[in-house]
């Protein structure tokens, strides 16, 4: 789709999915961070939007501001909100959402209009830092492109504590402008390495694709210990964006993939985990368990290995989540190709509640 020209515009469905895990995993994220862990968190919209579209639904911006007004009882961190849009009429259009909106006092919301994320957050970066640290940060960098979201930046949030992104890699335009030779130094600045050029010689467009998810993938992995990206496919099963999610705090990618499994399926798009190419999992009401079960038969045959160990493998190393894992525990134990080595000894045959008992598979 080309970058629509008008202030607002109507909303595309696989818009809406990526809408829905935002707000899912916010509700998750804005709850923990700021319940009596941190006294202060900041979410930032690098590319805003006008927070509304053609329809009256609302942009990221708004999900964001609603989803943190919604907490009964209400939020008592302070929260930061910092909203960037290079265009001043959608940054106006924006700040009307905003004054629709009573805020509490613990809300502090900021809508930088003409200028860009990197400038905006380049002069806003210190008012953010509380004792030489980056405050919890989630970052939501949403461009229509590859420009204007150097990596530099995603690095620098990355680097601290308890901070972490969620990018829109555009694939189908990066794609489609990768050879042009007056987007060298813009290629440069979003993938923070040159490497690039190698995909972009690739002319077997699957083989480009991978490549290119897998090198941003690798950079996040320098400053992130968990990323997860997953792939939207328009309905002829080609690549139209991926998201990349990176986090080093594994209850952050619990909570994410709790947020992608519950995404709505339209037959207008495909959406799936992209993390390892060799694991192709549909986000689907009913999912792919036997993989799962397989994969786990496969990773611990032979094995001890205690719940809290199994329930790490099923987050980190395959699309799955934690409430997946136990029903495949259940069945495997049924059929006597595991047994529980240390049980506490009122434990019910098939219950797996206790992290730290320990199971061998047979
Ligand atoms: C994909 S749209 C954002 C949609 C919004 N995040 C949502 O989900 O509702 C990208 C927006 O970024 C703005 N933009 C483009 N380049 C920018 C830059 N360098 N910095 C900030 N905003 C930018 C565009 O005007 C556009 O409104």
């Amino acid at each position: 789709m080309a970058a629509p020209k008008q202030t607002i515009w109507p909303l595309e469905p696989h818009t809406r999915a990526k809408h829905e895990i935002l707000k899912r995993y916010l509700q998750a994220w804005m709850v923990i961070l700021s319940q009596g862990r941190f006294p202060e968190i900041l979410y930032i919209d690098g590319f805003a939007g006008p927070g509304q579209y053609e329809g009256g639904e609302a942009g990221s911006p708004i999900i964001a501001l609603d989803t943190a007004l919604a907490f009964k009882p209400p939020l008592t961190a302070t929260i930061h909100f910092l909203f960037v849009e290079e265009r001043t009429d959608r940054a106006d259009y924006l700040r009307q959402q905003v004054a629709l909106r009573a805020l509490p006092a613990n809300f502090s919301v900021i809508v930088e209009g003409g200028m860009t994320f990197e400038t905006a957050f380049t002069n806003r970066y210190s008012s953010y830092v509380r004792q030489g640290r980056l405050m919890p940060t989630f970052a939501f960098i949403d461009p229509f492109g590859w420009t204007g979201a150097p990596f530099s930046l995603v690095k620098q949030i990355l680097s601290h504590r308890s901070c972490e992104v969620f990018v829109n890699f555009m694939y189908e335009e990066i794609n489609r402008f990768i050879g042009h030779p007056d987007q060298v130094a813009n290629f440069n600045s979003f993938f923070g390495t040159e490497e690039w050029r190698r995909c972009a010689s690739t002319s077997e467009p699957r083989v480009r694709n991978r490549c290119l998810h897998d090198l941003y993938l690798s950079q996040l992995h320098t400053d992130a210990k968990y990323v997860r990206s997953f792939e939207m496919s328009n309905a002829r099963d080609v690549t139209d964006y991926y998201l990349f999610y990176a986090t080093n705090e594994l209850l952050g990618l619990k909570k994410m993939k709790e947020a992608m499994w519950k995404t709505d399926e339209s037959g207008e798009f495909r959406f799936s985990d992209a993390t390892d190419p060799n694991q192709f999992i549909l986000f689907e009401k009913a999912p792919q368990l036997p993989a799962l079960r397989q994969r786990l038969v496969t990773k611990f045959t032979g094995k001890d290995a205690s719940v809290a160990d199994i329930e790490r493998y099923v987050l980190v190393e395959t699309a799955f989540r934690e409430s997946h894992y136990k029903g495949i525990l259940k069945s495997l134990e049924r059929d006597g190709a595991l047994k529980a080595v240390n049980p506490a000894a009122a434990r019910r045959t098939g219950t797996f509640g206790d992290p730290a008992m320990v199971l061998r598979f047979a």
